[in-house]
């Protein structure tokens, strides 16, 4: 299949909606094979499949929650029996909880933690094993968010977690280079997804971050997709270690009213 991704393979975790699932269309048509990750929601990973499918390439769906160490290693390897290669992987599977900090629980905090970081570094390292032992180039894309840099008052895990990852990507740009994997972030702003369900009802709070946006709207998916396929395209191949921001203009702009 024609395309920049042609002949690749790729694992989008949490890709049964929101930016996920608009990943792994996205790779499909630019002629990539895609491993379709959901924790909850089947159906949502079944409409995935289908318009990777309808895209002219082939979805293996796989349930595994990647806060949990052996479903991380379950995703490689079923990429590797399923589609007999994994290429790019797109740790894009995020959670947030909103608390003052003082009431944030120990529970909460193992749940954002969990996921948004323990997952993505656990499912870097069993695609990382995989390749070196097969000599192989690989691209690792991680959905942060402009909070791994930019203060999200009431949202502590995820601020840390995201933070975490901006510097887990640094250290693996320097240690994976080597042996050909590249490793980049990218930091959306505000995207209308599931994630943001609540803001996008309160109309109050919406306007007021519209205000804080240079470009005067919220992001799609496919903004964040496009820059996803880039990455992990060849045209990509001297980009290393950075985070690549998505957001409108927001963090360059942002003030509280
Ligand atoms: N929407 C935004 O404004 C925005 C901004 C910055 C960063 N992000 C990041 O983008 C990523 C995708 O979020 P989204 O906006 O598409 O929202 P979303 O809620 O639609 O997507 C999150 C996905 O992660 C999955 N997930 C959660 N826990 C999981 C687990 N344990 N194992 C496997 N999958 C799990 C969910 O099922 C869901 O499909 C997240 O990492 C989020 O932090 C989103």
């Amino acid at each position: 299949m024609a395309g920049r991704l042609a002949g690749k393979v790729a694992i989008v975790t949490g890709s049964s909606s929101g930016i996920g699932q608009s990943i792994a269309i996205r790779y499909a048509q630019e002629g990539a094979n895609v491993v379709v990750d959901y924790r909850k929601r089947p159906e949502g990973a079944d409409d995935t499949k289908k318009q990777v499918e309808s895209a002219g390439a082939k979805a293996v769906v796989v349930q595994a929650d990647v806060s949990k160490h052996a479903d991380t290693q379950k995703l490689v390897d079923q990429a590797w029996q399923q589609l007999g290669r994994c290429d790019i992987l797109v740790n894009n599977a995020g959670v947030e909880k909103g608390a003052d900090f003082w009431d944030v629980t120990e529970q909460d905090y193992d749940t954002v933690l969990n996921v948004n970081l323990k997952g993505a570094f656990f499912l870097a390292q069993a695609f990382v094993r995989r390749l070196r032992d097969a000599k192989l180039p690989g691209r690792i894309i991680n959905i942060s968010s402009v909070h791994e840099d930019m203060a999200f008052p009431h949202f502590s895990t995820y601020c840390a977690s995201k933070g975490g990852m901006r510097m887990l990507t640094r250290d693996l740009a320097v240690e994976l280079g080597p042996i050909g994997i590249t490793i980049n972030n990218i930091a959306p702003g505000a995207i209308a997804t599931p994630i943001n369900k609540s803001l996008l009802e309160d109309k109050e709070k919406l306007n007021a971050l519209l205000k804080n946006i240079p470009l005067g709207r919220l992001g799609t998916c496919d903004d964040v997709s496009a820059l996803a396929a880039f990455l992990a395209s060849d045209e990509a191949a001297y980009i290393t270690g950075s985070t690549h921001v998505v957001d409108g203009g927001l963090m360059v702009s942002y003030h509280e009213q």
